[in-house]
Formats: structure tokens, sequence, C-alpha cells
């Protein structure tokens, strides 16, 4: 298995990308700890379903945007599981506002879910991993949009143009420690983020038109980039990012 006994924390654990995570690092031999901030039925279930396969997982229930509640999260698996060698940054929402429509409600939201609680998951991790004396690896589910422009999405390309900065220069500051920091970046993705695009066929075909493998990728494509990214096989990436994409990013429209 590529992930025997690795404990991983995933964000957002319990729906969308982050499920797919939570299920494929525990068929690795990963031991999971699953945060959410809703749907506590959701995360039993997947807590029963991962058990149900023979895997290792526990459910905990955080707010990531605050700080104490990721201490609690990280401490939560070193309780349960005693370590931490993966954090996954995952949890993030979107609002699809344009910069004259977005107010500032919004965009504090935004950029608490996706940016200020990956910086502080991270920084929580890090010194984790410097206490262990091991070294680590964060990974953030960023987005093609780290890059590429999403007009009428922009506090989203904002927080994620930050996951992009924090990778980088957290990265770069950790390494010497022998801690990694990856981001993933996904085009489009079956999962409640974008509901309102699949669940309308006009603009899934308009989406699926614009991908060159002409299909939305499902939560699982990332999911195995991430065990790859999580596994021996990855261990002299870091402060860069891995596009899952289907090609969109070489096309010429966000949908
Ligand atoms: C966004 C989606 C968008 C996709 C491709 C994702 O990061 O969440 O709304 O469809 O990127 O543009």
């Amino acid at each position: 298995m590529l992930l025997s006994d690795k404990v991983i924390v995933v964000t957002g654990g319990n729906s969308g990308i982050g499920a797919a995570i939570c299920k494929a690092a525990a068929a690795e031999g990963a031991k999971v700890v699953i945060d959410y901030v809703a749907h506590e039925d959701a995360t039993e279930q997947l807590v029963n379903e991962i058990k149900g396969a023979g895997g290792e997982a526990t459910g905990v229930e955080a707010d990531i945007s605050k700080p104490d509640d990721l201490h609690r999260m990280m401490q939560t698996a070193v309780d349960t599981y005693g370590r931490l060698d993966v954090l996954v940054n995952n949890a993030g929402i979107e609002t699809r506002q344009s910069l004259l429509d977005s107010t500032e409600d919004d965009y504090d939201k935004v950029m608490a879910v996706n940016m200020k609680s990956a910086f502080f998951a991270s920084q929580a991790a890090a010194k984790q991993f410097i206490a262990q004396r091991t070294p680590g690896l964060i990974l953030n589910i960023s987005s093609v949009h780290e890059d590429w422009p999403m007009p009428g999405n922009i506090a989203y390309c904002v927080s994620k143009g930050g996951m992009r900065m924090l990778a980088r220069t957290a990265g770069v500051e950790l390494g010497p420690h022998g801690i990694r920091m990856v981001n993933i970046a996904p085009g489009a993705v079956d999962t409640p983020i974008n509901a309102s695009t699949t669940s309308n066929t006009e603009l899934l075909g308009k989406l699926t038109d614009a991908i060159p493998l002409h299909r939305v990728a499902e939560p699982s494509d990332i999911a195995d980039v991430v065990v790859f990214l999580a596994s021996g096989k990855a261990s002299y990436m870091t402060s860069t990012t891995v596009v899952v994409d289907g090609g969109i990013m070489q096309g010429s429209v966000g949908l």
C-alpha cells in the first residue's frame, strides 16, 4: 500500500473532492482525520464506509477559518493516531461575483475558508512536523484559477492566487525542515461547488466542449493525484503546483 500508516488530515473532508481523498487515502492504508463544519451524518457515513472497507478514519467538527479550531483538529489527529504526516487543505467555497458585485461579507467569507484556513492550518501542521522531528507534507487543493482568471468569480480567484503563493513561499521556508508543500490545481470537477453548472444541460455542454478531454473530472481523478503526492514516489516535489484539469486551462474561457 502506498500510504501505510500515514496520518492524514483532510479539511472539508466529508463531501466532494475531500471525501474522495479520504476514501482513496484510507484504501492505501492511511489513517484519516475527516474535518467537517456541517453534515455530521455525512461524516459518520463516510467514517463507516471507510471502516467497513477495513480502513481507519475519524471525524472532527472544526471551523477551519478559526485558528483555535485548527489546533484542536491537529490535536485530534495526534491524540487519536499518535502523529501527523499529511495535511490536505481542501475546504473551499465560491460566491461567483464580479468585482463590482462583491460585498465585504462575501469577500471575507471566501478568503477565510479558502485562504486564511490554509495559511493557519499549514502553520499548525508545520509546527507539529517540526515538534515530531519528521518530514511532513502539506497539500493545497487549489484550482486552475490560482493562475487563470475566472471573470465573475473574482474573490475565489484571488483566494486561489493566494494559495499559489502560499505553496511557493512556505515550501521554500519549510524545505530545510524536510517539509514539502504542493498545490493541486483541479479544473472543473463534478462536486457540489459546481452543481449549478453540472445540473444545467446547456452549461454542462459548454463546459465539456471547453475541456480537451471532453469530460468534467470525477473527484477520484483528483484523489489519485493526492495519493501519488503523499506516497514515497513524489518526495522531490515541493513549492509548485500540479495541474489536473483535462487541459481546460489551455482553452479560451473559464466556465
Ligand atoms: C471552480 C469552478 C470552475 C472550474 C473550471 C473551479 O476551480 O470552482 O467553478 O468551473 O474551476 O473553470
